[in-house]
């Protein structure tokens, strides 16, 4: 084998050294510089590594299960869509629209964005394939990457993934509950305890009359408030209410509510979810400072806040509503805007970088999912080859099997088998391919036997039970 000659670079690999950034960075945030000409993965993105995947599968694997079993069936949509879907569902005067949104030109001379959310795509598929044939209420579940030019911290990212469900085609209100129960469930069968967070925001009717009452307070501490909230009030007045600023809370805490102010109609749908989350069982906060950041909702407004969050209460609220795991509503009008029929709808969104960063803050822990069963060495080229073909065996007989082809010390192929946790090891050398055995050894005791070679799947059925 040609010796290969310790380079300058090989040096500098050496070298390295973790490249902290100023603010508080997650563990697998960290980057290794090795030179200034290395390609860095971006701010707010990041790489999913094999150990982190446990967690990601285990969520995947509970989303899928829990939207099967309220009746939601997956839809997949596209990363990239029309600027426009999302100017004209999500609002022009939202944050997200104003400052978060990764948009450019394509080749064709097309506005095209990165989707920020999926609620806008869903309700442009359920009008682009005619749903509304479809039995009513659709119900679709979604998995994927949202991309948000945030500024970056722990828990917000600029690519993050969602798992979501929407119910589309139905006004009643126990589909608001049914929503609200699902993530309630979700969260709390993965171990989280959670702190849901609801009110009402009518519709445009209600809202119509609320704003000009909200107006009319805010204009009177108008002096007081931050530079933002001093546009909103005329740019999106509703969202003068969950302002983080500590002044403009303060400032909030004598507003008019707009449940005070819903239509009639609104407030017995408003009545009648809280009745089926009562009769469900299901805790929730009701707050009127709980406006959402996107223009599409009508009536119901959820968040899903983690229970155990300390702080001062203004200091507490302010993290838990920044770092809310999930959130949703109804948004009967967005189809119907969007050039659809009138077709009322409600859905919800949980963040899984959120669920894992809370589910590591508790400790929960996750089996590793990948075990293998048995460990195939092998001494020697002729039982190498050999080995090649007792694997593709094993694998077609439903074993867990792993190998390390490339190495050729027994040593050293033990030690991996050790680290894998396999519960055998079979080692195939020039003298069990000449006798047409091959050794079995029990990787707890060490305790090795020597079996005829044609007989060695029959026996490791028998002994893993298969
Ligand atoms: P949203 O509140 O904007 O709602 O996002 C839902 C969840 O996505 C948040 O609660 C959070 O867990 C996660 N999330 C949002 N931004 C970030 C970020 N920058 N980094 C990490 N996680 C993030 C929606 O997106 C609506 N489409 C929800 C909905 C569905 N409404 C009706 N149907």
């Amino acid at each position: 084998m040609p010796k290969v000659k310790k380079s300058k670079k090989v040096k500098k690999i050496k070298k390295a050294k973790p490249v902290i950034k100023k603010e508080k960075v997650e563990p697998e945030l960290k980057t290794f510089k090795v030179s200034a000409k290395t390609p860095q993965v971006l701010r707010g993105f990041k790489d999913i590594l094999p150990s982190e995947q446990r967690y990601w599968d285990s969520i995947r694997e509970k989303a899928k299960q829990i939207a099967r079993d309220y009746g939601f069936e997956r839809i997949d949509l596209p990363l990239l869509e029309e600027t426009s879907l999302f100017n004209r569902a999500v609002g022009k005067e939202t944050d997200i629209i104003e400052k978060e949104m990764f948009s450019f030109e394509d080749r064709g001379g097309e506005r095209v964005s990165l989707r920020p959310e999926a609620t806008a795509q869903i309700a442009r598929a359920y009008i682009n394939h005619g749903m509304l044939n479809l039995p009513q209420p659709v119900k679709l579940y979604y998995l994927g990457s949202m991309f948000r030019y945030d500024r970056p911290q722990s828990g917000r990212y600029r690519q993050f993934n969602q798992f979501g469900f929407e119910a589309v085609g139905d006004i009643h209100p126990v589909l608001d509950a049914q929503i609200i129960l699902m993530t309630y469930n979700f969260l709390q069968e993965l171990g989280l305890k959670t702190n849901i967070q609801i009110n009402s925001i009518g519709c445009a009717l209600c809202r119509k009359e609320y704003k000009i009452q909200l107006i009319n307070y805010y204009k009177t501490q108008r002096a007081d408030l931050c530079p933002d909230c001093k546009l909103r009030l005329t740019k999106n007045p509703l969202r003068l209410l969950d302002c983080k600023e500590e002044k403009c809370q303060a400032i909030s805490e004598d507003a008019p509510q707009i449940v005070d102010w819903l239509c009639e109609e609104c407030k017995n749908h408003f009545v009648k979810v809280l009745e089926f989350l009562d009769a469900l069982e299901i805790p929730y906060n009701l707050n009127p400072h709980l406006v959402r950041g996107l223009d599409y909702y009508t009536k119901t407004v959820f968040e899903v806040w983690p229970a155990s969050q300390g702080g001062s209460l203004a200091e507490g609220e302010e993290k838990k509503a920044q770092n809310a795991l999930g959130g949703g509503g109804r948004y009967d009008t967005l189809i119907e805007q969007l050039g659809g029929r009138f077709t009322p709808a409600v859905g919800a969104s949980i963040g899984i970088e959120r669920i894992i960063l809370k589910i590591k803050e508790e400790g929960i822990e996750f089996e590793e999912k990948e075990k293998f069963d048995i460990f195939v060495a092998q001494l020697g080229e002729a039982a190498k080859r050999e080995s090649l073909g007792l694997y593709e065996k094993l694998r077609k007989e439903g074993f867990k099997v792993a190998e390390s082809f490339a190495k050729d010390g027994l040593k050293n192929q033990l030690e991996i088998a050790n680290k894998l946790n396999v519960k055998y090891t079979l080692i195939l050398g020039q003298k069990e391919l000449a006798e047409g055995t091959i050794l079995l050894r029990d990787m707890e005791g060490g305790v090795q036997e020597t079996i005829n070679y044609s007989k060695i799947i029959k026996e490791l059925k028998k002994r893993l039970e298969k």
